[in-house]
């Protein structure tokens, strides 16, 4: 299982004090140097942590795997296509919203993803979309022709009990789609350290992208155990 580091809240606490530190360029660097196999980062319209010189610094320093995470908007494919990094995470935004709550709707914006994702993949960038793991979404995200999708674990990690094995089963499925229909899957939000290990043994999941549970701890422990400890709970990649 390849672990993706979102470095976002390193530069939460930045931009609460409107420093120049921490620097989550350093915190990519120490991310890779600790056995992170990616660095994710989400440039948000409103930049409210990550911003337009982080993304441009992380592609020249970034050793692994840049992802880029964004809305489909047209002034964000313009930087994209010129950033370039490896993989573009296509997620829904509003300007409201604490952090990403679920997966893009396909079925209701399907249509309007057609152009962004074809300009990304002409930049030779690889697209994921975020979606909930349910089936019509897996679906509508194949038949757009992108290489990836990241399911939305949102729904698992904020349930207990019977409701978490419920949502598991979802991820389960939805992956198990996803792989036969020729996707690379990638799972992503709200995982920390008690809930990730049921996701990262779901059959044909490669890839997860953690970030505020890693950060939170490093504040403890530090960066490097914090993705260290991390890792060791995940299936070699
Ligand atoms: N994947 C996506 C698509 C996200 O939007 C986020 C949050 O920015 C993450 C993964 C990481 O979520 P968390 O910070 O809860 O680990």
């Amino acid at each position: 299982m390849r672990l993706h580091v979102n470095i976002d809240h390193v530069a939460t606490v930045r931009q609460a004090r409107g420093t120049s530190y921490p620097d989550p360029v350093w915190a990519a660097a120490l991310c890779e140097l600790a056995g992170a196999h990616g660095i994710t980062a989400h440039l948000r319209e409103d930049r409210r942590h990550v911003n337009d010189r982080d993304m441009r610094l992380l592609r020249q320093t970034v050793r692994t795997v840049l992802n880029f995470e964004m809305a489909a908007t047209d002034e964000m494919v313009r930087i994209a296509c010129e950033v370039r990094p490896e993989i573009v995470t296509l997620v829904p935004e509003r300007r409201e919203e604490r952090t990403t709550e679920g997966g893009l709707d396909l079925l209701a914006q399907g249509a309007r993803l057609r152009a962004p994702c074809a300009a990304l993949a002409d930049a030779g960038i690889a697209v994921a979309i975020f979606v909930d793991p349910d089936e019509r979404q897996v679906r509508a995200a194949a038949e757009l022709g992108v290489p990836r999708i990241e399911l939305h674990t949102g729904d698992y990690c904020h349930a207990t009990g019977v409701t978490a094995r419920a949502e598991l089963a979802r991820l389960t499925q939805a992956t198990a789609l996803g792989v036969s229909l020729g996707l690379e899957v990638a799972g992503g939000h709200g995982l920390d350290y008690p809930n990730v290990g049921p996701v990262a043994a779901i059959p044909g999941m490669t890839e997860l992208n953690i970030g505020h549970a890693i950060v939170g701890r490093a504040i403890f422990v530090g960066l490097d155990r914090a993705v260290r400890d991390m890792l060791a709970l995940l299936p070699p990649a």
